[in-house]
């Protein structure tokens, strides 16, 4: 199966409000939610993606030839690639009945752990959702990791039993989603979190703690103040305020106000290996690709998961090896123009 293939296939099978576009940009879906778009005027995801392509990669290939190495170490473990499958929640409703948040979380999660990547999984109003996510991740040996959404103490301790019972290796909360139209005046109540109640969380936690969706530098070392191990900058691809700021405009004086004291990812609109180059030429420790994974598994299944991390791969090392980076330490900000 080839990744056009992997797009034919999802078109028949994703639903009306998703376009399974050859590349994923915002454009066809704006601001449609229900649906993958963008809240309100819904440019921001649009941003996100374009803002990217405006960053440029500097080809150098005096240098000697070499074997490339995509792996990477984090959370003391090895991947193949510096990249992972970003928590994608309520796909029945977004895209189509085709699946829903467990069986979508079951072929994402054994995919990707058996391509040498991890996947996030999506929490829900449906308990059952993060129930099914951790025995998901369970099943394939802690690899993956739940994305708990900010809500109240009792429920986060309930969700943080399960994600100790699936031996995870990390725990991540949006904290972001307090923003989302469908978690507004909801039972358990959900919403921001201080710094104090974030380091309860963090406490409670036991295993590193990723804070997702933080947008600014201020923000970055509150997360750190709370004991986060990471922060992922997001703006949740522009679905939970309408006119944030792209990913690629803040990602770099976030890196170098943490200055390596947390590690940094970052999501939004990134969309190929050469992008995933970018981001880490501007200091991120790894990145996280959400909707084309959508669009991978309604087109292929688990293949199409496979299929879609294949073709990130090798763009990936066809850059590294075109800017002369053959690990991924190698890749500095000088490879990139922006
Ligand atoms: C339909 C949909 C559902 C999402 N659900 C979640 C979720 O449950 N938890 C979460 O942290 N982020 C969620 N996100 C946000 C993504 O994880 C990600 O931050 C965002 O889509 C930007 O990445 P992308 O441009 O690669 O898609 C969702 C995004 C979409 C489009």
């Amino acid at each position: 199966m080839n990744y056009n293939e992997v797009l034919e296939n999802a078109k028949k099978n994703i639903g009306e409000l998703c376009k399974a576009c050859p590349v994923c940009n915002g454009v066809a879906c704006k601001n449609k939610i229900p649906g993958p778009g963008a809240k309100g005027v819904g440019d921001t995801a649009i941003r996100n993606y374009s803002k990217w392509q405006e960053i440029r990669v500097n080809m150098d290939t005096i240098c000697k030839n070499k074997t490339v190495d995509t792996s990477v170490e984090l959370f003391g473990k090895k991947f193949e690639y510096p990249f992972f499958a970003g928590p994608v929640g309520a796909v029945t409703l977004h895209y189509s009945d085709k699946y829903n948040d467990v069986t979508y979380n079951d072929v994402l999660v054994s995919a990707c752990a058996e391509k040498g990547i991890a996947a996030f999984t999506g929490d829900g109003t449906d308990p059952n959702v993060m129930i099914a996510a951790t025995k998901a991740i369970k099943e394939n040996n802690g690899i993956g990791i739940p994305t708990v959404k900010p809500w109240n103490i009792d429920t986060i301790k309930e969700k943080l039993t399960l994600v100790k019972e699936a031996n995870s290796f990390a725990v991540a909360m949006d904290i972001d989603a307090a923003g989302l139209p469908f978690l507004k005046n909801m039972t358990p109540p959900a919403g921001s979190k201080s710094v104090s109640e974030l380091s309860e969380i963090v406490k409670e936690a036991k295993v590193p703690f990723i804070v997702k969706g933080v947008m600014t530098v201020k923000g970055a070392l509150k997360a750190k103040e709370a004991g986060a191990y990471a922060i992922v900058v997001s703006n949740h691809g522009g679905r939970v305020l309408d006119q944030c700021a792209a990913t690629a405009e803040v990602l770099g004086e976030i890196v170098d106000a943490v200055n390596g004291s947390m590690k940094v990812f970052v999501d939004g609109g990134i969309r190929s290996g050469t992008d995933i180059f970018k981001a880490l030429a501007m200091g991120a420790d790894g990145v996280l690709i959400c909707r084309p994974f959508v669009t991978a598994v309604y087109g292929g299944d688990k293949e199409g998961v496979k299929t879609y991390i294949d073709k990130l791969g090798a763009e990936l090392k066809d850059t590294m090896a075109m800017c002369g980076a053959f690990s991924i330490s190698d890749i500095t900000r000088d490879m990139i123009r922006y």
